[in-house]
C-alpha cells in the first residue's frame, strides 16, 4: 500500500486535506492523526472491517479494545450511556487527554471493544483530531499509531517508522504535546477507577471526583493469574532490545555510578538536562530538568527509540517520582523497565 504524507501546518486552511483524511476513513480505509498525546492510527469505529485493519496494520491482538475518538463530549451519547459523572469529569477535563470506560450502544461493534460491552470514549484538544473527527462524521476508533510493542509516536517520523506502507494516510501535525497517551478511568455510578495515568492526573481527578481508586496495575507487576480491569495492562507494552534500568537514589550518587557505567559497558543513558555536563555525549540523551516533569514526560518515548537505535548494552534512566504527571511517566517506565530499579545508596 502507497501511504500518503502531508504535514499539517493550518488546519484551518488546510480544511481540502483533511476532508481527503476524514474521506478515507469514511470508506473503511485507516488514516494516522495528531493528538495532543501521541499519534492516533484511526479508522470508522461503527465498521468491524476497519477495527480488523487497525488491529492487522499494528500488529495488534483483537482482544485489546480501541479507543473510539469523538468531536464533543456530548457525542459520547451516541455510541455510550454516559452518566452524570461522566458530565463532571466531561465539563472539567474535555475536549483533553481524559478516556472514559462506559457501557457501550449497539452501534459501535464488538470488534472495536475486543468483545467487552463497554467502550473507551475520548475528545481529543488537538485542533486537527477535532476537526478530522468531525468531518469524519463517524466516531474514529485510533489507538497509538505505533507497531505493537513499540513505544507510542510522538511525531510523525515515528509513524513513517513503524506504520509507512501499512496505512491509507499520515497527518503530520508535528511534536504531540504531552507525548504520553490519555488518562483512562473506569466509572461504577460516582466511584471512579484510575487505569491508566496520563495527562489528567490523580488530584485533578479527585478535585472532580470523590472516591477515586486507583488500579493495581498502574504501579505493580500482575501476577500471572491475575485478570487486570483493562485488557492492555497484561500486554507487555514495550521492551528495549537492551535491558532498562530505573536508578534511585541520591542525585551525586546515582550520577557517580552513571560515571563509572560510561567507562565500564557500552551503556545508553536517559539523563536530566543538569547531568549532561558531566556525562560522556556518547549515547546520551537528556530528557529535561530534574523538576521538569512535563518536559520529561514529552521527551521520554522519543529518548527511548534513540537509545534503542544504539549498540547499547544496558539503558540507564532515573525512577520518576509517583506525584502529578510523575504516576503517568513512571507507569510507563516501570513497564518498559520491566520493574527493574536499582537503588544506590
Ligand atoms: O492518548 C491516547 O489514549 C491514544 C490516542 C491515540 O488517543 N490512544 C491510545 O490507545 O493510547 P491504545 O489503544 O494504545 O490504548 C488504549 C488502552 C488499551 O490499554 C486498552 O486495553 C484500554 O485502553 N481500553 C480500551 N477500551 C477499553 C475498555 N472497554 N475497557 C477497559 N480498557 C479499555
Ligand atoms: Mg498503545
Amino acid at each position: 500500500m502507497q501511504t500518503e504524507y502531508i504535514k499539517i501546518t493550518d488546519p484551518e486552511a488546510q480544511k481540502n486535506d483533511l476532508a481527503r483524511a476524514a474521506e478515507i476513513i469514511r470508506r473503511g480505509g485507516l488514516a494516522v492523526f495528531p493528538t495532543e498525546t501521541v499519534y492516533g492510527l484511526g479508522g470508522d469505529a461503527t465498521d468491524a472491517s476497519a477495527a480488523k485493519k487497525i488491529y492487522a496494520a499494528k500488529g495488534r491482538p483483537s482482544d485489546n479494545p480501541l479507543i473510539i475518538h469523538v468531536a464533543n463530549p456530548e457525542d459520547a451519547e451516541r455510541y455510550a450511556l454516559p452518566n452524570d459523572t461522566y458530565y463532571r469529569l466531561a465539563k472539567a477535563f474535555m475536549p483533553g487527554p481524559l478516556t472514559v470506560i462506559l457501557p457501550k450502544r449497539d452501534n459501535i461493534p464488538r470488534e472495536v471493544t475486543g468483545g467487552l460491552d463497554t467502550v473507551a470514549v475520548r475528545c481529543p484538544s488537538h485542533p486537527v483530531a477535532r476537526a478530522l473527527i468531525a468531518l469524519a462524521g463517524v466516531p474514529i476508533a485510533a489507538p497509538s499509531a505505533n507497531l505493537s510493542g513499540k513505544p507510542s509516536p510522538t511525531s510523525a517520523s515515528h509513524v513513517v517508522e513503524d506504520l509507512d506502507g501499512r496505512v491509507d494516510m499520515i497527518l503530520d501535525g508535528g511534536d504531540c504535546e504531552i507525548g504520553l497517551e490519555s488518562t483512562i478511568v473506569k466509572l461504577d455510578g460516582d466511584k471512579l477507577t484510575l487505569l491508566r495515568p496520563g495527562g489528567i492526573t490523580y488530584d485533578a481527578l479527585c478535585m472532580v471526583c470523590e472516591q477515586v481508586t486507583v488500579a493495581d496495575a498502574v504501579t505493580r507487576q500482575l501476577a500471572a493469574d491475575e485478570r487486570p480491569l483493562s485488557p492492555g495492562m497484561k500486554y507487555r507494552h514495550y521492551a528495549p532490545s537492551a535491558p532498562l534500568v530505573l536508578l534511585s537514589g541520591p542525585a551525586n550518587r546515582v550520577l557517580a555510578f552513571l560515571q563509572e557505567q560510561q567507562q565500564a559497558v557500552n551503556c545508553a543513558i536517559l539523563c536530566y538536562d543538569e547531568e549532561c555536563a558531566h556525562l560522556q555525549k556518547n549515547n546520551l540523551f537528556a530528557v529535561g530538568a530534574r523538576d521538569d516533569v512535563a518536559t520529561q514526560a514529552k521527551r521520554l518515548f522519543a529518548a527511548l527509540r534513540e537509545a534503542d537505535a544504539t549498540d547499547a548494552e544496558i539503558i540507564y534512566a532515573h525512577l520518576p517520582p509517583t506525584d502529578g504527571l510523575g504516576l503517568a511517566l513512571y507507569n510507563r517506565m516501570i513497564r518498559a523497565a520491566a520493574h527493574t530499579v536499582k537503588t544506590i545508596d
